[in-house]
């Protein structure tokens, strides 16, 4: 995307302004004096101060190296669990419903036991420090269970989100160099039970060297299990009551790798430390969210993505809270559930995606309204843009203008919020992410890389460094799929983190976030990499090329793909079939395209670069754009009466 198209999407800046509601400003966790004077980079020994070092740390940041708290030593599980048990052991800690109307409960007590079991567990699997360990699970306990315990031995995890397919697991396996995999004989889709076994048999058979694989029993069914795999439960307890002391890892190592969709056609691994990010994660949680100990929190994010890494389970079991966790999705089983969840476990925190409320909105006022909504404190949205009239209603109809609402703006590589409103301190603005949080910084930048005006749409770089970032990011990781050529210059800023996505910032230094410029699509909160679908598709015998582009559905975004075929008269049908799934064997099933529209050519520039954003104009039913520097302009016209007839 270029300048110019930015600013055709430049909206005005939001104008109207929300005071936070008195009686949260006086509870909250942070005050505009704590965060008044805040100095790059010493100040952020306050997030560092949220955890439990076992070796203090030598230097806040070290410029040279660009690593956080560096000479520190700690590890994960004695900030999120050991310290808990002093004064908060009988505290739950994880609170769990399930697809069929179960709950399971852990208190921190009995979370730490868990851990520990199954820590000796891993060891007694031969799982050591530094060895990678897959998880391919759906949201149950076992999966942040499983997590900690990797983290009490050193040993980073890599979650796979449950909906990637056999394919996916094995390229992102390969990647990390991972044996051991936990999953699961199955899980529930909107109540019914779906075997994954042959999933994981068939990655299992793509994976480099033999795969030692731990099978959860979600549905209960009968498996055989191979030479090298084991029951969760049996193993789990055979290690019952063992105690594993928490292995003291550098600040600096890494804590687990988390995948995302680049711009090219592999998947993106992304490093996160153990100082750094758990710092980042709980001071974000005690900063943006609010997060006390004596709170149930909830945010509906799957533990798969990075959002629930940072917001399920790390950041709030740092701060030593009650997280409720729920399988099924704020859609199952019914249209009362999320309101059921609030009144029935008065939830104070509620943190959820733009495309949940709009699905809540749709549902009607209604719902939430029938319902005791009097403990909840606070609202929060990731993931997408939040449009005024969402946020707005999100804020009357669930939190009934009591409620300050944060739109949090963030990245898999940023591994927590950097741009949202402290609640107990900004006014709100519907429409716009916020500032740039205290310690971050935050600027828009046009084609020639230096800072344009307010109210001018450009590429959102972040240009201080903060503790949460990246590995990745440290190691100089610049304006990825874009040449040298094509990538604005960054040599106004010392240091610089182009994020991909397009923005623009008003007078008052509120951001309001345009979408992806880069060839990332956020389908639904999702993100997915358009050479990824792109190359499963081409993969279709009769498919000669593919572009895919997101579109909305009055509100929800979907997967829109462009075929040419290799033959004159190909049958659409059967191609569109072949090619979802396709799609579905590649990634998954939530990657599969809504629409397939079979064209004999694709809209190309003279130099042959396919020009997807004349196909997104199309996708979403409005004029296309400027096709004078076509090679081919007629295809424009033919596309559009293919599909919406003459
Ligand atoms: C992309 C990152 C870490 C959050 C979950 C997704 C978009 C995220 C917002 C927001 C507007 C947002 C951006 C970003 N995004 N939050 N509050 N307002 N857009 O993480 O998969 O790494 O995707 O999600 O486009 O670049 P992710």
């Amino acid at each position: 995307m270029r300048d110019d198209d930015l600013a055709l999407n430049t909206r005005g800046p939001a104008d109207e302004r929300i005071e936070p509601p008195a009686s949260f400003v006086e509870q909250a966790n942070v005050s505009g004096a704590d965060v008044a004077e805040f100095e790059h980079p010493e100040d952020w020994d306050r997030a560092a101060a949220l955890l439990e070092w076992t070796t203090p740390y030598d230097a806040v940041f070290d410029e040279e190296t660009m690593e956080w708290f560096p000479g520190g030593g700690l590890n994960a599980t004695g900030s999120c669990l050991d310290r808990h048990l002093d004064r908060r052991k009988n505290q739950r800690a994880l609170v769990w419903e399930g697809q069929r109307g179960e709950t399971r409960t852990y208190t921190y007590l009995e979370l730490y036991r868990e851990v520990n079991a199954v820590a000796a567990a891993l060891r007694s699997l031969g799982v050591g420090e530094d060895d990678v360990v897959t998880l391919h699970l759906p949201v149950v306990p076992e999966l942040p269970v499983v997590m900690l315990a990797c983290a009490r031995i050193g040993a980073p995890h890599a979650v796979v989100f449950a909906g990637y397919s056999a394919d996916a697991l094995a390229e992102r396996m390969n990647t990390a160099g991972s044996a051991v995999l936990f999953t699961c004989d199955g899980y529930y889709r909107r109540g019914d039970a779906v075997s994954s076994l042959t999933r994981t048999e068939t990655a299992c058979v793509d994976v480099e060297g033999d795969v030692t694989t731990v099978v959860v029993d979600r549905l209960g069914s009968d498996y055989t299990l191979g030479d090298e795999d084991y029951q969760y439960g049996a193993l789990r307890d055979a290690h019952a009551g063992e105690t594993v002391d928490p292995v003291e890892r550098a600040a600096t190592d890494d804590l687990f790798y988390s995948y995302t969709s680049g711009t090219t056609g592999a998947p993106k691994r992304v490093t996160h430390t153990t100082g750094g990010y758990l710092a980042y994660a709980a001071w974000t949680s005690h900063a943006v969210l609010d997060v006390k100990p004596r709170d149930t929190y909830w945010c509906t994010a799957d533990i798969g993505w990075i959002t629930g890494h940072s917001y399920v389970v790390y950041g709030p079991l740092a701060l030593g809270t009650t997280v409720l966790l729920q399988e099924g999705g704020t859609d199952f089983p019914s249209r009362r559930t999320p309101w059921e969840l609030i009144e029935r476990h008065a939830v104070d925190v509620f943190y959820t995606s733009p495309t949940a409320i709009r699905t809540f909105m749709k549902w009607g006022p209604e719902y939430p309204e029938r319902y005791d909504r009097s403990s909840l404190r606070l609202l929060g949205t990731v993931g997408e843009p939040i449009s005024p009239q969402a946020w707005q209603w999100f804020y009357e109809h669930v939190g009934g203008g009591d409620c300050p609402v944060v739109d949090t703006w963030w990245q898999t590589e940023t591994g927590g919020h950097l741009l949202a409103t402290l609640p107990g301190v900004h006014d709100m603005k519907p429409g716009a992410a916020g500032m740039a949080l205290p310690g971050v910084s935050a600027a828009v930048v046009g084609e020639d890389g230096t800072p344009v005006g307010p109210g001018r749409g450009g590429y959102l770089v972040i240009d201080t460094p903060w503790p949460g970032m990246a590995r990745e990011l440290s190691t100089g990781e610049r304006w990825a799929g874009r040449t040298e050529e094509e990538a604005p210059p960054l040599s106004a800023f010392e240091w610089a983190y182009p994020t991909g996505d397009g923005a623009f910032v008003d007078e008052d230094g509120y951001v309001t976030i345009l979408g992806r410029v880069d060839d990332v699509l956020n389908v639904s909160g999702h993100r997915l990499g358009t050479m990824e679908i792109e190359s499963a598709i081409a993969s279709v015998d009769g498919v000669a090329e593919a572009a895919v582009v997101d579109v909305d559905h009055g509100g929800s975004r979907g997967l829109f793909a462009y075929v040419s075929p290799t033959d004159n008269s190909p049958d659409a049908d059967s191609l569109a079939a072949a090619i979802g799934a396709a799609v579905e064997n590649a990634i998954g099933r939530f990657a599969r395209p809504d629409e397939v529209v079979v064209t004999a050519e694709l809209p190309k520039t003279s130099s042959g670069k396919i020009v997807r954003r004349l196909l997104t104009d199309i996708a979403n039913g409005e004029e296309p754009g400027d096709t004078s520097a076509l090679r081919n302009p007629e295809v424009v016209g033919e596309i559009e009466s293919s599909i919406f007839g003459d």
